[in-house]
């Protein structure tokens, strides 16, 4: 499959490397232009591209880039792409830490959601819920116990099938989650994100967030992650 992946940090660069290994043709990109990320496509046996190609040319669209980051992407960037491309957001809103406030999520859409409409096209939520650590590290053949499973959430059975079958070969046990307006099951802070959960775990985490609680679970999560950048510091 032809891949674009946009955003070649921790996410990008673990995602970029696993999906060309699997033999897809990978292109990726970032805000900096093709010449800044030559020698990590070289590396990991993929192209690097503009951010306009790495859209246009792809049967598939990885967005590996913070949140506030798809605000900044050019202007009608998949006007041209067929609607048969899949788009990925890996993305998870951190208004404290990272993106500023975003009144559309404050006032309660969905990370993803907010996503899609700014791209101005439907996405596939997944690959948000795990750290890259664990992408990168934990990866093991189906039928492994206690595989690490991962969720998928969107409106398009299609889109969605062509994720799962990509989570599967990557190395992790893929679970349909449900529709896009389910997504907030995973976002940051709820019991299914980055647990690194087998299947039957993932499936009772998803089952037991409770969705009144979506701004709290978020607040919760980056507590925790300054209070552990903070003793990162303090050593
Ligand atoms: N790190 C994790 O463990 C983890 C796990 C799951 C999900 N996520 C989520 O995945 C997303 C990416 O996380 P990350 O940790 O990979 O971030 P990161 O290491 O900070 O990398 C972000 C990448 O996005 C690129 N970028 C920023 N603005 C851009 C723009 N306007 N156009 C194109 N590229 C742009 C950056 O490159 P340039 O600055 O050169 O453009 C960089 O390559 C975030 O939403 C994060 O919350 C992260």
């Amino acid at each position: 499959m032809r891949i674009g992946v946009i955003g070649a940090g921790s996410m990008g660069a673990i995602l970029a490397r696993g999906l060309a290994k699997l033999g897809h043709e990978v292109a990726i990109a970032s805000s900096r232009g093709p010449g800044s990320l030559a020698a990590l496509a070289a590396e990991i046996g993929a192209t690097s591209v503009s951010v306009v190609d790495a859209a246009r040319a792809a049967e598939l669209v990885i967005l590996a880039i913070p949140t506030k980051a798809v605000a900044d992407l050019p202007r009608a960037l998949f006007a041209n792409v067929p609607s048969s491309g899949v788009v990925v957001d890996i993305g998870n809103y951190h208004p404290e830490l990272r993106d500023g406030h975003i009144d559309a999520i404050d006032r309660g859409m969905l990370d993803s959601q907010w996503v899609a409409h700014q791209i101005g096209r439907p996405v596939i939520k997944a690959f948000n819920n795990i750290l890259a650590q664990s992408l990168r590290d934990k990866a093991v053949p189906k039928g492994t116990k206690g595989r690490i499973a991962l969720s998928v959430f969107g409106d398009s059975s299609v889109a969605k099938a062509v994720v799962l079958r990509l989570v599967d070969d990557l190395g992790f046990d893929p679970i349909d989650g449900g529709d896009l307006d389910s997504s907030w099951r995973q976002q940051p802070g709820t019991p299914a994100y980055c647990r690194d959960l087998d299947a039957a775990a993932l499936r009772r985490a998803l089952a037991e967030a409770d969705r009144s609680r979506i701004v709290e679970y978020r607040a919760e999560r980056e507590a925790e992650i300054r209070a552990s950048m903070a003793s990162a510091e303090r050593r």
